[in-house]
């Protein structure tokens, strides 16, 4: 008998549903490189109107949303601040070096959050041997802090800090909407206090492919050149940004739901010894399982021998994240394999 293998790998496996295939079917369609595609233009608007911002260029992925902004705030030889498990630092290649020339200044945050001091701390001197700190970076949610939320107060903190020292702000919003539904604020509210923000549409809002960066028309402007110089520049791209319509449209309140699911996973396993959980906040669930004499990655292993698709994080932790593909039902079964999974190790 064939078993359905229950896939908590990333929100980034997320398939398009039918209906925005369809929608994406019937898109009008233009150049893009030229800005004549009104599927693309329509995106853009939308995305800005909904970050408050004048202007947003549509980008292939998320990671090209980062290496752009970066090259736009910054020149060669400054440097950038961030937690150090920003996504920016992990897992892009270091194109922050490559693309911009620039070096990175990392803070010690709470999963993912740091503070006004602690950027403060970091901020450089005005000094010849050293580099020059120009842009800082907010993840929200923080990707290897579980989908941790910065709060309104905190973002104000440190980007009044960064304004204190001439810093520019950059939002890797890749999960801001995330953000938006759990906690109840304007996505506009967390924008603000940001030179650029972009979202990812490809992640929890179920689309198959793009981002979208926002800021000021200046820096779109000089954004587009970016794009262009790192191949992003599409012709008829409005079939895809149809399907990242469609999300924003459709796929935002929803995210609700891959909440609650992740803050039942967490529930239904918590009596588990040997599980250390971290506090969810969005769609991610995040534990340590080593105190059962294992690794992340020998007990993730053993998990999708069961029929379950994680991804583990160094040696320590097994991430699982929901999205729109996952039902209830595929929750308390993934429940009931980790439980399994942990009686196996227990008894080995
Ligand atoms: C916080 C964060 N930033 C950036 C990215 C890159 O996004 P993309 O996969 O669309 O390039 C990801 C992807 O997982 C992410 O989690």
């Amino acid at each position: 008998m064939s078993r359905e293998l229950i896939d908590l790998y990333s929100d980034t496996q997320s398939q398009p549903t039918s209906q925005m295939r369809e929608f994406m079917a019937r898109a009008s369609v233009g150049d893009e490189q030229q800005r004549l595609d009104p599927t693309v233009n329509e995106l853009c608007e939308k995305t800005a109107a909904l970050l408050g911002k004048e202007a947003a260029v549509f980008l292939p992925s998320g990671a090209m949303c980062n290496h752009v902004a970066i090259k736009t705030h910054t020149n060669p030889g400054e440097e950038i601040i961030l937690d150090k498990t920003a996504h920016v630092r992990h897992f892009e290649t270091n194109s922050y070096a490559v693309v911009s020339g620039v070096g990175l200044n990392t803070l010690s945050g709470d999963r993912g959050v740091y503070s006004g001091d602690q950027l403060k701390e970091a901020v450089r001197a005005n000094d010849n041997h050293m580099g020059i700190s120009s842009l800082m970076v907010v993840e929200q949610t923080t990707n290897l802090g579980a989908g941790k939320i910065w709060s309104l107060e905190q973002i104000s903190e440190v980007t009044s800090t960064a304004r204190d020292y001439g810093l520019k702000c950059h939002m890797d919003g890749a999960r801001l909407m995330n953000a938006v539904v759990a906690s109840g604020v304007d996505a506009k509210l967390y924008s603000r206090y940001f030179d650029s923000v972009w979202i990812d549409f490809s992640k929890g809002l179920g689309a198959p492919v793009g981002a979208a960066l926002a800021g000021s028309r200046e820096f779109i402007e000089k954004a587009w050149r970016y794009k262009h110089m790192l191949g992003g520049a599409m012709r008829q791209a409005g079939i895809i940004a149809a399907g990242a319509l469609y999300a924003l449209e459709h796929h935002i309140d929803r995210l609700a739901i891959d909440h609650e699911n992740a803050t039942m996973l967490a529930n239904l396993i918590s009596d588990i010894p040997g599980l250390d959980i971290w506090p969810v906040e969005t769609n991610m669930v995040y534990f340590d399982p080593t105190a059962l004499g294992t690794t992340a990655d020998a007990f993730g292993k053993k998990l999708l021998k069961n029929g379950l698709k994680c991804s583990t994080i160094g040696r320590q932790e097994v991430r699982m994240v929901t999205y729109l593909d996952i039902s209830k039902q595929m929750i308390i079964k993934a429940s009931e394999i980790i439980r399994q999974t942990v009686e196996e190790t227990l008894s080995e």
